[in-house]
């Protein structure tokens, strides 16, 4: 069975863009793969965060894992940090990446405009994060367009490794679904929807229903009247990847729906689209709250599961870059 190995990080609020380009895909996948799911803490503290709330930040995160129908009897989910293998991978691969290309990555480049001061653990993330997907042997890594940078760089450090200490890791590839691998902002389509955007840009998966159709009917439009899937109408072609996304229904079936209505119906019908599908995983996160046991036995167990994988991969890690 191939192996898959995917992670969100506890910043903000899961939302609507994080469940469509990798949680969904997640959900998909469970049947057909070793699928292995963290919650990507360290990487969350690579930015601001308070500390006083991240606890239940980390379990919130974990229970909409469950909530959107990730199964733990069939998948391995831990929290990061609990499995102190990745850490100590990752110094290994710092020592054979370059400043340069870490440089590179687009993501710290957006990051560190933002942040006031910026820490070597902003600038090392990509390397904790091959470390997560490599120490695991991951054949795939299912996430959004943000990520694919992310897990190329996975793939050429495992090259390195192997090339300069002999074969120790697999060569992971990344899976991204086309339609909906980079959900833009409701505010601004030019922008990606964010965990840590404004508000109004997001839809949250802990949203209220009255919630959400309020952030629909004000997400911004193009202009003109009809409901086109077109590079000109980005807004409205961002709704329709959703919408289609959410109901199932093809974009040209959805256009065809909706012709020679406006906005208000299409934006009415989305909305009511989404609504059916976050709703019941919003109440199902409420339900699984009331479990105390669940969520501790949840990452116990899966812990245990990570921790035996992992140390097999480091330990031959060490052996073939001659530390033990
Ligand atoms: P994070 O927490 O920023 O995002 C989690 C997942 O959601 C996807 N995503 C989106 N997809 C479509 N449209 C959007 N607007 C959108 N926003 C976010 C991301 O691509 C991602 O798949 N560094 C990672 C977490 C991580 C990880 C890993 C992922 C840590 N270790 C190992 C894969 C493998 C992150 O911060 O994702």
């Amino acid at each position: 069975m191939k192996r898959v190995f995917s992670a969100v990080r506890p910043s903000g609020e899961l939302q609507l863009g994080n469940y469509l380009g990798a949680i969904k895909q997640w959900v998909e996948m469970q049947d057909e793969y070793d699928c292995i799911f963290a919650i990507a803490d360290y990487h969350a503290i690579t930015t601001e965060y308070d500390p006083k709330t991240f606890q239940q930040k980390v379990k919130d995160h974990m229970l909409f894992y469950l909530a959107s129908g990730i199964d733990p009897q069939k998948c391995t989910l831990f929290i990061q940090s609990q499995n102190s293998n990745h850490t100590e991978l990752a110094w290994i691969l710092d020592t054979i990446t370059t400043v340069s290309e870490l440089q590179r990555m687009t993501q710290f480049k957006d990051k560190s405009q933002k942040e006031k001061v910026i820490s070597a653990g902003l600038f090392n993330y990509p390397v904790l994060m091959a470390a997560d997907i490599l120490i695991y042997q991951t054949d795939v890594v299912p996430v959004g367009e943000d990520q694919k940078q992310h897990v190329e760089i996975a793939a050429d450090i495992a090259k390195r490794f192997n090339h300069r200490y002999g074969e120790v890791f697999k060569i992971p590839e990344v899976k991204l679904v086309k339609e909906t691998a980079r959900i833009m902002s409701l505010t601004d389509p030019t922008k990606k929807m964010s965990k840590t955007g404004e508000d109004r840009s997001r839809i949250n998966l802990s949203d209220a229903d009255d919630v959400i159709m309020k952030k629909i009917m004000s997400a911004v439009t193009d202009s003109g009247k009809e409901i086109e899937y077109v590079e000109d109408k980005p807004a409205i072609s961002n709704l329709l990847r959703i919408y289609s996304a959410y109901s199932g229904e093809p974009i040209e079936q959805i256009v065809a729906k909706f012709e020679g209505k406006g906005y208000a119906d299409f934006k009415n019908s989305l909305a009511e689209v989404i609504i059916k599908k976050i709703g019941p995983i919003r109440e199902k996160k409420i339900e699984l709250e009331k479990d105390e046991e669940l969520y501790k036995k949840t990452i116990f167990e899966g812990l245990e599961k990570a921790e035996i994988i992992s140390r097999e991969t480091l330990e031959k890690a060490k052996k073939a870059a001659g530390l033990i």
